[in-house]
């Protein structure tokens, strides 16, 4: 079966080596998977003709993945909190399927580092990848979550839209209170910070008592243009998790703050994209990959 991934540009996605990689696992002789460039207002022409040459599936990149969002048939539940697709499967009767596995990959490699159970979660940034990675975070059970985002609205547009609806479903009631100052965090903390406790939800009162973070996930595009994070140092508890998820050869801005204020691990978000790739691969096969020897051989590319 064939699969793609489509973006533009292309040619640096990694994905073609990584699905290899995952395919010889398996032994899959049948299983190919290529770059394909879709011009910039041509997503859906692209994903028309490939599913039409009887293509198994697609992985979608930027800035295509709201373009392949509008053009499955059929969304999953992760997928329309996302509202964002990246992978696209054909299912027998024809229909495709729009799917979003950055969270849970995201969540796969948090998991090897300890996960986020019970943990006071700090999640940074508030725009498409935040937004993704928000359904499968909440699914982790953390000890409490807070969105800070430079935009303030922004953040609290995520709390209200997917946050609250996710707590209205689980059955716990909502904390609902006006956005707080930022007065402990130089870096606006938006929106309503939400504390999950055995089954009450209160809010936290970062003002009064300082609040420290187990892990801190960076989920903005800050580091492209080099940029640091306005972030106190205290945000880091001791034995603090710091994940970001750009990744380079080089430490990442982010990663590089992180270190400094003393964060005890500090990881990129090379993991996520491997743990991304297994989940489409899943998907696509029935395979579950084993992620550690091909995470290992692209660090080792870098
Ligand atoms: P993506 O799909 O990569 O998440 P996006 O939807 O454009 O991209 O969101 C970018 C995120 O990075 C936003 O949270 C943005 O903050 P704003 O909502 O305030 O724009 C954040 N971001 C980008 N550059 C930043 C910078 N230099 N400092 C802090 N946050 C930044």
């Amino acid at each position: 079966m064939h699969y793609v991934v489509i973006g533009n540009p292309i040619a640096h996605s990694k994905s073609p080596q990584i699905h290899a990689a995952f395919a010889a696992q398996f032994g899959l002789n049948d299983f190919s998977y290529e770059r394909l460039l879709a011009p910039l207002d041509g997503f859906v022409a692209t994903a028309r003709a490939l599913f039409d040459g009887g293509a198994g599936g697609a992985n979608v990149t930027v800035p295509f993945k709201e373009a392949a969002f509008a053009f499955a048939d059929v969304l999953s539940e992760r997928a329309t909190a996302a509202g964002a697709v990246n992978t696209l499967i054909r299912h027998e009767n024809g229909r495709i399927e729009g799917d979003n596995t950055d969270g849970a990959g995201l969540m796969a490699d948090l998991r090897r580092y300890g996960g986020l159970t019970e943990k006071r979660v700090l999640l940074i940034g508030a725009g498409g990848a935040a937004r993704g990675a928000l359904l499968p975070l909440l699914a982790e059970r953390p000890a409490m979550l807070v969105i800070a985002n430079r935009t303030a609205e922004r953040a609290e547009r995520l709390l209200e839209e997917i946050v609250a609806p996710w707590l209205r479903a689980t059955g716990l009631p909502v904390a609902a209170q006006p956005a707080y100052g930022a007065a402990r965090f130089d870096f606006l903390v938006g929106g309503v910070p939400v504390e999950l406790k055995s089954s009450v939800v209160r809010p936290v009162l970062l003002g009064r008592e300082s609040v420290q973070f187990d892990v801190i996930i960076n989920a903005t595009s800050a580091s492209l243009g080099g940029d640091r994070i306005p972030m106190h140092r205290d945000v880091f508890a001791s034995g603090a998790l710091a994940y970001d998820m750009m990744y380079g050869r080089d430490e990442t801005p982010f990663l590089a703050q992180a270190r400094e204020a003393g964060a005890a691990q500090c990881v990129d978000g090379l993991g996520m994209l491997v743990g991304q790739a297994a989940e489409a691969f899943a998907l696509w096969t029935g395979h579950r990959p084993d992620v550690e020897p091909v995470l290992a051989q692209l660090r080792a590319a870098l």
